[in-house]
């Protein structure tokens, strides 16, 4: 077991007072799982990904990772522990403007002291549909390339735990496509997990183990 979350909840204030997003939310994550979270707009798809990724907080119940409690460490382990481990893919990120394609998928490598790897860099590009475009620059690529390129970027160190939050959001039917299968491939290629928060069903489809998420109750979905 990668990660196991006991009795998660969450609760944000506001205005109008506290309000919870969901109480007593488990779900536990094994090597090799495709996990996806379908749910409506609103319902904390984001807001469990942030927290089962260590970057926000919840109220109460208990995160193990790789054995050991998050609750436990302090923000540098949790922090060492997320670069080294988890990965994570949003819509939106921001590229490095004087690097290139290919430059900006290798920075985490270079940041982390990896070894580069290059190859597999292009691979990954390749595979998202941007095998023309590894030496143009952010500013010469458009909104979807550039949201392509970050892709890349944060699968190149091979993370044993990925969270994509709406990931097929940004691009059109076809690099959708594309990039669930990349997906599928790399966790069939490498066993490592993923954690798919959408709410389109045919992406929900690709997931072998399959959740819904509403009204703060977190169930296996069959329907999808
Ligand atoms: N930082 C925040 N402060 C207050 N409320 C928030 C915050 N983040 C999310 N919410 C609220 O929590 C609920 C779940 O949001 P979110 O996790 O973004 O849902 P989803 O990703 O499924 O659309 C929503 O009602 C949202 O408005
Ligand atoms: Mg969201």
């Amino acid at each position: 077991m990668i990660l196991t979350a006991k009795n998660l909840t969450k609760s944000f204030s506001s205005s109008e007072g506290k309000f919870y997003v969901f109480k007593n939310l488990s779900i536990k994550i094994d090597k090799s799982d495709l996990i996806t979270i379908m749910g409506p707009s609103g319902s904390g798809k984001s807001t469990l990904l942030n927290i089962l990724g260590t970057l926000d907080t919840f109220d109460d119940g208990s995160i193990v990772f790789d054995q050991k409690n998050i609750s436990d460490l302090n923000k540098d382990q949790i922090s060492k522990i997320r670069n080294k481990h988890i990965g994570f893919v949003f819509q939106y990120h921001h590229l490095i403007p004087e690097f290139n394609a290919i430059e900006n998928v290798l920075i985490p490598q270079q940041i982390f002291g990896k070894k580069i790897n290059e190859p597999y860099a292009k691979e990954l590009l390749d595979y998202l549909g941007l095998s023309h475009r590894i030496k143009h620059y952010p500013a010469q690529l458009s909104g979807g390339e550039k949201s392509r390129v970050s892709i890349a970027r944060s699968l190149i160190n091979k993370p044993a735990l990925i969270f994509a939050d709406e990931p097929t959001g940004n691009l059109d039917i076809e690099n959708a496509k594309n990039l669930v299968r990349l997906f599928k491939k790399i966790n069939n290629d490498f066993e490592q997990s993923f954690v798919i928060a959408t709410h389109d069903p045919q992406i929900a489809s690709a997931g072998k183990i399959k959740y819904f998420l509403n009204e703060g109750i977190l169930s296996i979905s069959d329907h999808v």
